[in-house]
């Protein structure tokens, strides 16, 4: 048995530890339309819980009836972030992914009362401004996956006074594209677009699927990956239009 598992885990390391190899866009999203009727199951296997953690974070801070708030799960893969939303009484809730198979799967769960294909970084979110009491963006915030330049769009479709979550992996492979990430972040507050709420490390985010990914610095020794959950709150008269990064 113990052998068995370990032969999955092996296997679902060389698998995943291809794809963040994988720093092309469309390459990326090809992979996970291969990928998408596995993906829960190989996910489960690395430990993964981003999902939770964000959710846990983004539930504490959002202030009113559970049913009452209109949720955008962005990235939304196959819709493991709507299972955490869902079993906290959040009800209404809109998905948008760039891979059609993860969409597939994502709409078998029944649990998005709308679901749309979109590209971040190469097209606008399908929502007019200030729509959402909160959006998340949960496990896609990494080379080749979603640009730190979408960000504002994000905020775009936040009402004024709405919370947005946002995660990243924090282990070394990753440690570029957080830093670019998180001057992204900092330059919309500065911009007075949002005020960052919390910036929550967390060491277990998911097992590593090399010796190369954990990186030589860490101490952990059950191989796990570190990750950190972003939370910020849309400021009410937001300046989030033409702020980008870099500007
Ligand atoms: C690791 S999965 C995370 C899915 C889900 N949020 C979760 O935590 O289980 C990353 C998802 O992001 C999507 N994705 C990556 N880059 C994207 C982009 N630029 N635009 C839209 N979706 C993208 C992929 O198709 C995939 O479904």
């Amino acid at each position: 048995m113990a052998l068995e598992t370990g032969g999955r885990l092996s296997e679902v390391r060389t698998r995943v530890g291809a794809s963040h190899g994988i720093t092309d866009l469309t390459h990326k999203l090809h992979f996970y339309d291969q990928w998408a009727p596995d993906y829960d199951q190989d996910v489960a296997t690395l430990q993964y819980r981003a999902p939770r953690l964000a959710v846990d974070c983004l539930t504490r801070a959002l202030p009113g009836p559970p049913h009452t708030a209109l949720i955008l799960d962005v990235a939304c893969g196959t819709g493991l972030v709507a299972v955490e939303l869902q079993a906290r009484g959040f009800l209404q809730l809109h998905g948008v992914d760039g891979s059609p198979e993860m969409l597939e799967q994502a709409r078998a769960r029944g649990l998005y009362q709308r679901l749309s294909l979109c590209t971040l970084g190469q097209e606008p979110l399908p929502s007019s401004e200030g729509t959402f009491d909160a959006v998340l963006i949960v496990g896609a915030l990494s080379d080749g996956q979603v640009p730190c330049s979408a960000i504002p769009e994000l905020l775009r479709v936040a009402k004024p006074g709405g919370l947005l979550c946002l995660t990243t992996r924090t282990n070394p492979s990753n440690l570029r594209y957080k830093e670019e990430l998180e001057a992204a972040l900092d330059r919309l507050e500065q911009a007075g677009a949002w005020e960052r709420l919390v910036a929550w490390p967390v060491e277990h985010w998911e097992l590593a699927t090399s010796e190369l990914e954990e990186g030589p610095s860490t101490s952990d020794r059950h191989g796990f990956i570190s990750g950190v959950v972003y939370l910020y709150r849309k400021q009410e008269a937001a300046q989030a239009e033409g702020v980008r990064p870099g500007a």
